[in-house]
């Protein structure tokens, strides 16, 4: 199906038929993402990026995509520079931006705020992280890197280790690799389990999970270590967070224990979880991995303002 004017709230907005186009687009996308090559499918279109949380890569590589298709950007970086200062809801403020624009991508600190952005806009809405929610353009450019070093989804060994109860981005990528019929191995400290109701959710949907919570033992035949950052602004305490801070960190002498293949993946930033020793090593995809953010978001952005090709398969 054509995900021309389709909402992206939640990973589950896409069909494991629909990622595979999505990612099979992205890897013709990266001369073009590297400028090497240029189209400009995205002429005359403008994609608002309304941006409530910080954030360096997602809204950047989402403009960088724009403006390499083509297009333009409307951008709110900083919420306090909005009429949501004023009182004004986050409802009226989407419907407004809704009506300057062809797409809106958005960030918010409340889960469920992409959710309802998507009811207030008459235009596709793509989620950029909606607070410990979902995050699933990050998931897709996740499988890009892990397609681009395995070649393939199916069958992968991928531990998932740090913040697993308020990371988004995990939330969305357990899912997704859940669908492709990879293994997931549980890494994290007590306090930051992935919840219940979501593992209980997963498996009853047929997942692969495991938890091990040893580090060293959960890599030593993945393929995969996805490492996450603790999400120190969504704990109520600071006291809770200063209980695991530093609790696992990822350096060489760690490493030597694993898969020469093994990829470390990360989504960025980073907070002390991996040592820079680790960034000269054969295992550190995470640079590229944010590279691929740019491809992978032009891909998705040119199916839903776009389309595919009369004929068929969008190229
Ligand atoms: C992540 C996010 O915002 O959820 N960053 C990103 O989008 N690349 C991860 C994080 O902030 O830790």
């Amino acid at each position: 199906m054509s995900l021309r004017g389709r909402d992206i709230v939640t990973i589950r907005d896409l069909s494991r038929e629909e990622i595979e186009g999505v990612l099979a687009d992205a890897k013709k996308m990266i001369p073009y993402a590297e400028g090497s090559k240029v189209a400009r499918p995205l002429e005359e279109k403008i994609v608002a990026m309304a941006f409530f949380e910080p954030s360096t890569r997602t809204r950047l590589s989402f403009e960088a995509a724009v403006h390499r298709l083509g297009g333009s950007c409307l951008t709110i970086a900083d919420a306090g520079a909005t009429s949501l200062r004023k009182g004004e809801s986050l409802y009226d403020t989407i419907r407004m931006l809704s009506s300057y624009a062809d797409a809106i991508v958005i960030r918010h600190p409340n889960e469920g705020a992409a959710a309802l952005a998507s009811r207030a806009s008459d235009r596709p809405v793509i989620n950029a992280g909606d607070g410990a929610g979902q995050h699933p353009t990050q998931t897709l450019l996740d499988l890009a890197t892990m397609h681009e070093a395995f070649g393939t989804l199916t069958g992968l060994k991928v531990v998932l280790l740090g913040d697993l109860k308020y990371g988004r981005t995990v939330h969305s990528l357990a899912e997704a690799l859940a669908g492709f019929g990879s293994e997931i191995v549980l890494t994290s400290p007590p306090a930051l389990r992935l919840p219940d109701e979501f593992r209980d959710e997963l498996r009853h949907r047929g997942a692969k999970i495991v938890e091990e919570p040893d580090v060293r033992r959960a890599i030593r035949d993945a393929d995969v270590l996805y490492v996450t950052r603790i999400q120190k602004e969504r704990f109520p305490e600071e006291s809770e967070y200063r209980a695991v801070a530093g609790s696992y960190r990822v350096d060489a002498a760690l490493l030597a224990a694993s898969k020469p293949r093994l990829i470390v993946m990360h989504p960025l930033p980073r907070a002390g979880e991996i040592a820079p020793e680790v960034d000269g090593t054969p295992h550190a995809a995470y640079f590229r991995q944010a590279f691929l953010a740019v491809p992978v978001r032009m891909a998705l952005l040119r199916q839903i303002l776009v389309g595919p090709k009369p004929g068929g398969r969008a190229s």
